[in-house]
C-alpha cells in the first residue's frame, strides 16, 4: 500500500507520525528515506512522543543509535531504537552496532534514518520517503 501525505509544518509531520504510531505493536522496523533536513528526525520525535517517550529525541548523529525504554509496553514492544546511519562508512560499521540482532524481535520498535546504507533488504519494514518541497512543506510517501 502506498499513501502520499503533504505536510505543511513540523507539527504536521509529528501529527502524521502519531497516526503511524497508533498502528505499532512491536517488531516493526520503520525506514526513513530522504535528504538532509527533509524531516526524518522531526517525524521520529512525533513517533517517540506518541509512544510515551518523554526524553527529548535528538539527532543521534554522532552516537548513531539510541535506545529508549517505553514507559508502558505497547503490544509486545518494550524498547524503541532510533538509528541514524548517515555517518557510517561501511557495512562493517553497521554490523558493529548489533542492529541486525534487534530487527524482527517482538520487543523492539526500530526507526532507521539513512537506511540505504544497509545493502541487505530488511523484511517487513514500513518505508517512508521524505521530500523537501518548500521551507515548511514536505511530501511524505508511506509504503508498507
Ligand atoms: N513540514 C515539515 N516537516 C518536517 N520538518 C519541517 C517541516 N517544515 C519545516 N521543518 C523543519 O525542517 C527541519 C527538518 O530537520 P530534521 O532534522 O527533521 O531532518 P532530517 O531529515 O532528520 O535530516 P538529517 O538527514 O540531517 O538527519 C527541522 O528544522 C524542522 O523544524
Ligand atoms: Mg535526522
Amino acid at each position: 500500500m502506498t499513501q502520499k501525505f503533504i505536510s505543511r509544518s513540523a507539527q504536521d509531520t509529528k501529527d502524521f507520525a502519531e497516526k503511524i504510531a497508533s498502528n505499532l505493536k512491536g517488531k516493526e522496523v520503520v525506514l526513513l528515506y530522504g535528504d538532509l533536513g527533509s524531516g526524518k528526525t522531526t517525524f521520529t520525535q512525533g513517533l517517540a512522543k506518541a509512544l510515551g517517550i518523554t526524553k527529548k529525541i535528538i539527532s543521534p548523529t554522532f552516537i548513531i543509535m539510541r535506545t529508549y525504554e517505553l514507559p508502558e509496553q505497547i503490544g509486545d514492544a518494550k524498547y524503541f531504537y532510533h538509528v541514524d546511519l548517515y555517518r557510517t562508512q561501511s557495512e562493517h560499521d553497521i554490523e558493529g552496532l548489533g542492529l541486525k540482532e534487534l530487527l524482527g524481535k517482538n520487543e523492539n520498535i526500530v526507526v532507521i534514518e539513512w537506511p540505504e546504507k544497509i545493502s541487505t533488504p530488511i523484511e517487513n519494514s514500513i518505508k517512508l520517503y521524505f521530500k523537501y518541497l518548500g521551507e515548511e512543506e514536505r511530501q511524505i510517501v508511506l509504503e508498507q
